[in-house]
């Protein structure tokens, strides 16, 4: 999906929605964009603020919920949604894409991934953890699992233009010392 980012407006801001560790902000950053990142862990902005002062990255970080971010740009070259769909609710998701079309314009650009109800970690999920909503599912932690059908993702922004789209078992990986694991995986670059 990254051989889409040259594509994005250099001359606005793009948002990266749960930044995390600022891997896809920083990867822009270094090739000439400026990022604006929202995070609700005060971890990830904290390693983001370090990397960006280091390397004085064109990187502005915000604590907060997607939900209470408030952006001094009106609009967005484009929105990174990515390993974000799939720990957020349905209530959440709708709100995510009211906001995403708020922050955009014409022309600007989504770049979108989530799990679909292929990956292992469905089957789990309907095993193990309460259901709170369509293939939607909370752990005894309080952590949400959202699993989108075949299709879905681009079902979320229906009035836009599709670029790329992929659905299917992304690479193995491990967390750590982790046992390897694959998600069922979607993703999408999109134009407003
Ligand atoms: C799986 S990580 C993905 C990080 C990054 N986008 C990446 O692809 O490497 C998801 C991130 O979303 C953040 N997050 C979860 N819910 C959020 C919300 N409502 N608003 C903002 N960030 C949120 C988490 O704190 C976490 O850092």
């Amino acid at each position: 999906m990254r051989g889409y980012y040259t594509r994005l407006d250099k001359s606005r801001p793009v948002l990266d929605l749960g930044i995390g560790q600022g891997r896809n902000a920083f990867f822009l950053a270094r090739n000439g964009y400026s990022v604006e990142g929202v995070d609700l862990s005060e971890v990830a902005i904290s390693i983001v603020t370090a990397a960006v002062e280091n390397e004085a990255l064109s990187v502005k970080a915000h604590r907060c919920a997607f939900e209470d971010f408030r952006s001094e740009n009106e609009h967005f070259s484009g929105v990174l949604i990515l390993g974000l769909i799939q720990i957020l609710t349905w209530e959440s998701i709708t709100r995510l894409v009211s906001r995403v079309d708020k922050w955009t314009e014409p022309g600007s650009l989504l770049f979108a991934t989530a799990f679909t109800t292929d990956d292992p970690m469905y089957q789990k999920c309907l095993q193990e953890h309460q259901t709170i909503g369509r293939n939607s599912f909370i752990d005894e932690n309080g952590i949400v699992y959202n699993f989108l059908e075949p299709g879905e993702l681009l079902k979320l922004f229906p009035d836009c233009e599709v670029i790329h789209f992929w659905e299917g078992m992304g690479p193995w990986h491990r967390h750590g010392g982790s046992e390897p694991e694959r998600h069922g995986r979607a993703e999408a670059v999109l134009r407003k």
